[in-house]
């Protein structure tokens, strides 16, 4: 990927910059309605953190924009492109879309050089000599360059999770989405998956992170979208949402939050 430096801030919103646009999305559990009627236009280089309760429905619309989730109605894009329903086509969109979750999901069978290999041989098409060179260069970059050739089990929490985000950007993604990438670390083990993402966001990586890191939701994000109820209740920018909030949802959940 380009490692032009671009400051936090400022990607000029518009049409020609919209790369992740969802319009009029709904999602349904059987009764429960997860997504409701959510509209939200990320652009090219923006990092939004997503927050709110268990339960408001962060890790649905993170999996609606790759499709791991079909959606009821609504549309999604990305970069000018309707996700498809299923197909080859589908499988491209979705490459163009990193995911790290929760739960490292490395493949333990395989060492870390060849899980960040796999996905750019199978369907990046690379030869192998060039996916290991990236590899290689994604292993250091997230500085896990020794742990090359052991298997996801005898590394740490912090170190799997590090090679999960090398995995991902292996296939040059275009916006990354991140599901509580730090919520099963050991505490000493967060700061160095967030400095990641802090240089991740740095190199101007466009990102959607659910956290409740708020050092990284201030330092990091663009703007913040706080869900309560399967509804976006507030969007806006860190500074307005951590000093300012605006409604009573976002004022309880801060309140609990912060003083926990
Ligand atoms: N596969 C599923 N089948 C049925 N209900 C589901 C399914 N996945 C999620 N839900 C429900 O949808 C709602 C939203 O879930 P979701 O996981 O998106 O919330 P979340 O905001 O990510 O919560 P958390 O902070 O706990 O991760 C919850 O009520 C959840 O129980
Ligand atoms: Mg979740």
């Amino acid at each position: 990927m380009s490692g032009v430096a671009v400051t936090k801030g400022n990607p000029t919103p518009g049409t020609n910059d919209a790369l992740v646009v969802l319009k009029g999305v709904n999602k349904h559990f059987g009764a429960l309605h997860v997504l409701q009627d959510i509209n939200l236009t990320i652009s090219r280089g923006e990092v939004v953190v997503v927050i709110g309760p268990s339960g408001s429905g962060k890790s649905t619309l993170c999996r609606a924009i790759n499709r791991l989730e079909a959606i009821d109605s609504g549309e999604i894009a990305i970069d000018g492109r309707p996700l498809p329903a299923e197909g080859r086509e589908l499988a491209a969109l979705r490459a163009d879309v990193g995911m790290v979750f929760q739960s490292f999901n490395l493949f333990a069978h395989m060492t870390v050089l060849r899980n960040v290999m796999l996905g750019q041989i199978k369907v990046r098409k690379k030869d192998k000599k060039e996916a290991e060179e990236r590899a290689r260069s994604l292993l250091e970059r997230v500085g896990v360059t020794t742990q090359a050739d052991k298997y996801p089990a005898q590394l740490s929490g912090g170190q799997q999770q590090r090679v999960a985000i090398a995995r991902a950007l292996a296939m040059e993604p275009k916006v990354m989405l991140f599901d509580e990438p730090t919520s099963a670390l050991d505490p000493e083990m967060i700061n160095e998956v967030l400095e990641v993402m802090q240089q991740l966001a740095r190199d101007g990586m466009t990102m959607v992170v659910v956290t409740h890191e708020m050092g990284f939701a201030r330092s990091a994000a663009n703007r913040v979208v706080f869900m309560a109820d399967g509804r976006i209740v507030e969007e806006t920018t860190p500074d307005q949402f951590f000093t300012n909030p605006r409604s009573d949802r976002a004022k309880d959940f801060l309140s609990k939050i912060l003083h926990h």
